[in-house]
């Protein structure tokens, strides 16, 4: 059925609710109202579509679809193996899973099962592959979502032995594996792959090299699974598009080895709204926006989002009027095609029965919630000639995955805080707050599409990106890099011969040594005018790295202690582009300055007013027309003036004030 325009909707468990048809009716009477076209069901529906093993019941699921379709609502349609049934966990021992320190779990919770076990692997390609039968050309179904929330590890005798096996396909011999892990450290040298265990608090967990494989193996053997399941829906007979839900700054999974596997990115979006000041959560989510934008660079879903209150979180806060909206229309601004929530209907009992919900408990339309609902609803519906547009973004940040990985195991140089998220966000803000689109990349990908590429303490070098760096500044581009860059290798042993990791030439010095600073320390870095104004000092703290400057050129020196007068922040002309160096963790003002003078250098600036802290600015472009978005986070008004400018107004107020939570949308032709 796959209408035009946004998707809006959200997860719905009407199997909860099968007792009272009459509840049924009206919640599809209130989706229309609230102007939704979509829902996702069959999240954790298992043990009523198979109440017991090889019996389905799939009537009631059935029914539900042909009713959302008569009434115009499409769906995004789950297997269940997020949730197993306890007939299958009693039937099969196995498929439960056995925890780090060994101990089996019991029945119970969600995503409690192994991905290797054979048992569990086979009970779910029979239940996917009956749905894909039955409902994968069902007129109401537009896109399959595989399980729900991936994550979480097993340490079972299955996984162990297939973790053995990996092993033995990455390194082929035993003696490769050592060298690779230094396993001559502290004498634990392996004699064949059948000694290999997973990491334990019981047992090892301080070979990096062990840590870090053992990830790589955890997210391999859920791409296996995500790839299982989607066989047996082709297998079944649909060529639907896939999913799935992905989790905000989740750090268990290397996303990014997905991306083949599915056609679409969604992730699941619970920020904590009036927490703090809302500007830093704008940024925190607008972060997590580009991200997933980035794993496919093209529209994503926003698969999840709270209407209301969030109940597993400390405090559930209410969402300010209006806070709906904007978070809502956030989404959109960074590329979502889609705004849904979790949930529609709110459970009557367990874990999530006071999670917020469109309609919830009183179980009537006059609610405050369901108002602003409409609203996006009818928000949506204005905005959607701008569903599928495109992004383009042409700054990029990297943040790989496996680089963190080691980075968080390395022990050294400060074990109490890395602050590798606050930088990286600094550097984020300061292009933000430029009003310029943002790509998160992974190390794999290639950088030649960006003008300006930053590497906040890019630790690990792997997937030969010292190469891609010295092409894209010899091919003319900058290259911002900081401390604690080009460290270790994709193993995690320490580059030897010096760093940054072969590329000591491109950026013009030798870094000599790594100082740590204890968090009250402070130390400063002076402009010696060749870049920011003459004598212009920004803050540093945590990290100073010591260096020797070859050809580079200083830009800033440290005030004080034994490198005193030393560089704190170097530029090096490499053939047609420039390679910038940031030695130590200066404060935000320095990015927003060094942000600024390079985008504008490089003519990146398109919005035509300054971006306050608060306010989002994002673009997206179809063929046709160019968008942009502005919105406030702010309490106080804020006002842009367009007059004089190509762009028009699509929503929002004319008069250029854009009171609390508000968005303004404009458009321009796009030639
Ligand atoms: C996650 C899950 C949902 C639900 C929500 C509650 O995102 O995917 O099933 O539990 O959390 O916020
Ligand atoms: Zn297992």
């Amino acid at each position: 059925m796959r209408q035009t325009g946004f998707i809006y909707g959200g997860d719905y468990n009407p199997e909860q609710w099968l007792d009272s048809p009459e509840i049924l009716k009206q919640d599809i009477e209130y989706m229309k109202e609230a102007h939704m076209n979509e829902v996702t069901l069959g999240v954790f529906s298992w043990s009523i579509l198979e109440p017991r093993e090889g019996i389905y019941e799939f009537n009631w699921l059935k029914q539900i679809l042909d009713e959302l379709y008569e009434n115009g609502i499409e769906v995004i349609l789950s297997t269940p193996s997020g949730a197993r049934p306890k007939w299958l966990a009693d039937a099969y021992p196995e498929v439960l899973r056995v925890n780090a320190d060994r101990t089996k779990n019991l029945f119970g919770g969600r995503h409690n099962h192994c991905y290797t076990s054979l048992a569990y692997r086979e009970a779910v390609y029979k239940i996917d592959r009956q749905l894909s039968e039955q409902f994968g050309s069902h007129p109401a179904v537009t896109i399959w979502h595989i399980s729900n929330e991936f994550g979480g590890e097993c340490h079972c005798p299955l996984c162990q032995k297939a973790f053995q096996q990996w092993l033995v396909k990455k390194y082929g011999t035993i003696e490769a594996l050592n060298k690779a892990w230094n396993t001559v450290f502290w004498s634990h040298t392996y004699q064949n792959f059948a000694q290999v265990e997973s990491p334990s608090p019981k047992g090892e967990q301080m070979l990096h090299g062990l840590n870090l494989d053992w990830k790589r193996f955890v997210t391999n053997q859920t791409a296996d699974f995500i790839a299982w399941e989607k066989k047996a829906i082709r297998e079944g007979g649909s060529e639907l598009p896939v999913t799935i839900n992905m989790m905000y700054d989740f750090k268990g999974l290397n996303y990014y080895k997905f991306k083949d596997l599915i056609d679409i990115v969604s992730w699941d979006n619970y920020p904590r709204w009036h927490k703090h000041d809302e500007k830093e959560i704008m940024l925190d989510t607008a972060f997590q926006h580009d991200f997933m934008r980035s794993l496919l660079k093209k529209p994503f879903l926003l698969m999840e989002s709270c209407p209301a209150s969030t109940d597993w979180q400390s405090v559930s806060k209410l969402k300010r009027p209006g806070m709906l909206s904007a978070a809502s229309l956030q989404a959109i601004s960074h590329g979502s095609d889609s705004v849904q929530y979790f949930q529609i209907r709110q459970s009557r009992g367990s874990s999530e029965k006071f999670h917020g919900a469109v309609i919830d408990h009183y179980g009537g339309r006059d609610t405050r919630v369901f108002k602003e609902v409409t609203e996006v609803g009818s928000q949506l519906i204005k905005l959607s000639e701008i569903a599928g547009s495109q992004t383009i973004a042409r700054v990029a940040i990297l943040h790989d995955c496996e680089s963190s990985w080691a980075m968080e195991d390395a022990q050294g140089p400060r074990n109490t805080n890395l602050h590798y998220k606050d930088t990286v966000k600094k550097i984020y803000h300061g292009l933000r707050n430029l009003g310029l689109n943002v790509d998160i990349l992974n190390m794999e990908e290639e950088l030649k599409g960006y003008e300006l590429v930053f590497a906040p303490m890019l630790y690990m070098f792997r997937s030969d990106i010292e190469t891609k760096i010295r092409s894209f500044i010899a091919a003319g581009k900058t290259f911002v890099m900081t401390y604690w860059s080009g460290i270790v290798d994709e193993n995690d042993l320490c580059h030897l011969g010096g760093t940054p990791h072969q590329l000591m030439d491109v950026f013009g010095f030798r870094s000599t040594e790594l100082d740590a600073l204890y968090d009250e320390d402070r130390n400063c870095g002076v402009s010696t005018g060749a870049f920011f104004e003459a004598d212009k000092q920004y803050e540093c703290k945590n990290f100073c790295d010591v260096i020797r400057a070859d050809s580079a050129e200083i830009l800033l020196t440290y005030a004080s202690d034994f490198y005193a007068g030393f560089p704190a922040f170097v530029r090096n002309v490499y053939e047609k582009g420039t390679a910038y160096y940031i030695c130590a963790d200066f404060e935000e003002s320095f990015y927003d300055d060094l942000c600024k003078k390079l985008a504008e250098e490089k003519k990146l600036i398109q919005v035509p007013f300054a971006v306050p802290d608060g306010v989002s600015v994002n673009t997206r472009e179809n063929a046709r027309r160019r968008y942009l978005f502005v919105q406030n986070f702010n309490q106080e008004a804020f006002s842009v003036d367009m007059q004089g400018t190509a762009w028009k107004l699509l929503i929002g107020s004319g008069t250029g004030v854009i009171g609390r939570y508000e968005t303004a949308v404009y458009w321009m032709e796009n030639n």
